[in-house]
């Protein structure tokens, strides 16, 4: 039978090469060198419960770290964010459970179109050059919610949690409008976050027989404002840092977050939108869930005026439309570059 999924090839009885087509030896910018070890440690931690603190000094010494967090790495951890265990918990089950359906049960929602609002599909875009070893389930949230029917569980999961997500991404999102000197809500304004886009990305990343040729997913950034993600306890996230591969392990509990590209246009680079990428292991089977939140889809982005001079910090982004640079980010075969590279 045709293969469809790296799931249905992970599952192959005796598998004990992966086929050439998944080996990254022949792309010289996706390189899977040695991360350095485990900086798990120094990544910074904003406590969600500071930073929505009524106690003005709190909150404003939250708003203090989130603003270096942002400046400094692009990535912090979220602690005391409200998001219920179990209901983190069983989103990450209720996509296991869709995960491990039927070929042809999944074959249902393969997408034809990037704008569709379910899709489940593998690897990435048609014109990479390889193939990645990662899954993928692609679902939009918000500002219409829309659900897979199988496995029953997942409507109710993906309602709260989908909700969750959005209170803590729209609250962050609040603190570094502040942390750069504009009004708290001038992204809720000027983009209309009552109708930003939140689509669920959900990675399985089976366990593959050479993951030193093998790559789930090629370094990126992420496109949105904020990317909220969270993982199965298995690590394989990897950031960029000061020029070298980090490993980010998951902490049990917390949300991963990381600054989109659309916030290093908004603060016309001060704030970072970093590569990241995830490596995949022979042993277990890896379950992440990426919510980039984004601006409404007819949104136009540009450096805030607030935050650019025409003398001493000219704009070095253009303006463009979320839908325009949704198109950009999926058509384009980045090559393990940002995005933004396109609209400078
Ligand atoms: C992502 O970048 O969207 C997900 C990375 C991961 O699997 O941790
Ligand atoms: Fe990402």
């Amino acid at each position: 039978a045709k293969i469809t999924s790296v799931k249905a090839l992970a599952d192959l009885p005796g598998l004990s090469s992966i086929p050439t087509t998944y080996s990254i030896q022949s792309t010289p910018n996706i390189v899977n060198e040695e991360a350095v070890s485990d900086a798990t440690e120094s990544i910074p931690t904003i406590d969600f419960s500071l930073l929505t603190s009524t106690n003005p000094e709190e909150r404003y010494k939250a708003i203090q770290e989130l603003g270096k967090a942002c400046e400094d790495w692009g990535f912090f951890v979220v602690t005391n964010h409200g998001v219920v265990e179990s209901t983190m918990k069983g989103m990450i089950e209720a996509c296991r459970a869709f995960f491990e359906l039927t070929e042809e049960e999944k074959k249902e929602y393969e997408g034809k179109s990037v704008v569709d609002p379910i899709r489940f599909g593998t690897s990435t875009a048609p014109g990479d050059k390889v193939l990645f070893w990662r899954d993928y389930l692609k679902v939009l949230l918000h500002p219409s919610f829309n659900s897979p029917n199988k496995p029953p569980t997942f409507r109710e999961f993906a309602l709260e949690y989908g909700k969750g997500a959005r209170y803590v991404a729209r609250e962050i999102v609040r603190g570094i409008c502040d942390s750069l000197g504009l009004e708290e809500d001038y992204i809720d304004k000027a983009f209309n976050l009552d109708n930003g886009v939140q689509r669920m990305v959900a990675n399985f990343y089976p366990p593959c027989p050479q993951p030193e040729l093998a790559m789930g997913l090629p370094p990126h950034s992420d496109h949105a404002l904020l990317t909220l993600l969270i993982q199965n306890g298995i690590g394989g996230l990897q950031v960029e840092h000061e020029g070298k591969w980090i490993n980010i392990n998951p902490i049990p509990n917390t949300f991963l977050a990381n600054i989109g590209d659309f916030i290093q246009i908004l603060s016309n680079g001060k704030y970072k939108s970093i590569l990241h990428r995830a490596v995949v292991n022979s042993r277990d089977t890896r379950i992440s869930i990426a919510i980039p939140h984004g601006p409404a889809i007819d949104a136009v982005v540009s450096p805030a005026s607030k935050l650019i001079d025409p003398v001493c910090n000219p704009p070095i982004y253009r303006a463009v439309k979320y839908k325009e640079y949704l198109e950009l980010n999926q058509s384009n075969t980045l090559d393990g570059k940002s995005c933004l590279e396109h609209i400078r």
